[in-house]
């Protein structure tokens, strides 16, 4: 049997297969941030196809935080019961829902004040953000534990901090955005301090299953590489975390050299830290997928933008290794078998 539709335990939750929807902002909220029947038809499509988890796209824990202003958001408690219909639809089809709990730093778009942790513009057309106080970063990790807490009331089986790709979290962990001079900024554990004080917030609240996203290279000298991420991956293990999902750069403008399998030695590397990682950037067949599941470079697979040109590639990825599915609904075992 293929690794790739062997189910994967991790907590309490099994994987019916490890293939994973990875978080794709759509854009398609109101400006109030609550689902709309976009969400249903996009994310019920995914769960229809037949992968095992769909990590939500990044859902905003405070309204300042988006990236846009049609985001998701999961700030306040009006916005519960949209995402709880959908987590609810999502398991009536076989696949966990998972969230991905985002705060955009400096790379907010939307109106009012940016913050960071330095006072220095992403690139010549973003706004300088204002540094954050230490006050100001204990409210942001309250916000984080207040939107965990929503999550779970509506039902998300799988909880991700954002902490790649230029937004707040790795902002702090990046010496590229990150000049503080305080406990939150220079030596490592410093710059982590952000990120392992959500993680603990989130742990106070929740035994469930909890993922980090990373990038686990900032592709540009004084910045992160992926060798870095191994003490962090040690560190959140420490604290509860059950699996790295190992994207990579973003925090800075930087000539990215992207190829089939690109990020997969970073997802390698970070998995030397003692935990269960995600493959994810450019993996676009089964083959590719089961070779870095057989290779053990990775625990489970994300598949972007490939879902999006197909919400049927599990099933096709099925098909092509030899594996029958179980399709979400009884009748399609008509078409399926
Ligand atoms: C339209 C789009 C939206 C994305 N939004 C997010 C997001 O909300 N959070 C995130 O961590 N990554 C986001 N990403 C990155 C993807 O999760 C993924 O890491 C990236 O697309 C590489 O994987 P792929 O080659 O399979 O598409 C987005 C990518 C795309 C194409």
């Amino acid at each position: 049997m293929s690794l790739l539709f062997e189910p994967f335990s991790i907590r309490q939750l099994q994987l019916k297969n490890r293939l994973v929807m990875a978080p794709m902002c759509t854009y398609e909220a109101a400006n109030d941030g609550r689902v709309t029947d976009f969400h249903f038809t996009h994310y019920e499509s995914r769960a229809i196809g037949g992968v095992g988890l769909i990590i939500q796209e990044a859902t905003s824990v405070v309204p300042e935080g988006r990236i846009s202003a049609n985001d998701l958001g999961i700030w306040e408690d009006a916005q519960i019961e949209g995402l709880q219909k959908l987590t609810t639809s999502l398991k009536k089809y076989g696949t966990i829902p998972g969230i991905q709990l985002a705060h955009a730093g400096r790379k907010a778009t939307v109106e009012g004040q940016i913050v960071a942790p330095s006072a220095i513009a992403f690139d010549e057309q973003s706004r300088v953000p204002h540094e954050l106080s230490i006050d100001e970063i204990d409210e942001v990790v309250l916000h984080f534990k207040r939107a965990a807490e929503r999550a779970i009331q509506a039902g998300f089986d799988v909880l991700e901090i954002h902490a790649a790709h230029g937004y707040l979290i790795h902002e702090f962990l990046s010496p590229l955005a990150n000049k503080r001079q305080d406990a939150y900024g220079g030596s490592a554990e410093n710059r982590y301090r952000l990120l392992g004080r959500i993680i603990d917030a989130i742990r106070d609240i929740w035994d469930g299953v909890l993922f980090v996203r990373v990038s686990a290279d900032d592709y540009t000298e004084g910045g992160l590489v992926a060798e870095d991420y191994v003490p962090f991956a040690q560190w959140m293990k420490a604290q509860g975390v059950d699996l790295i999902d190992v994207s990579t750069g973003a925090v800075v403008h930087a000539k990215i050299d992207a190829f089939p399998l690109y990020q997969v030695p970073h997802a390698a590397t970070v998995r030397q830290g003692g935990l269960p990682v995600g493959a994810v950037g450019l993996i676009t067949t089964a083959e590719q997928a089961e070779h870095v599941l057989q290779q053990q470079q990775a625990d489970v697979i994300l598949i972007g933008r490939e879902l999006l040109r197909d919400p049927y590639f599990a099933y096709h990825a099925a098909k092509q290794l030899g594996h029958t599915m179980k399709p979400a609904i009884p009748v399609y075992e008509r078409a399926w078998q």
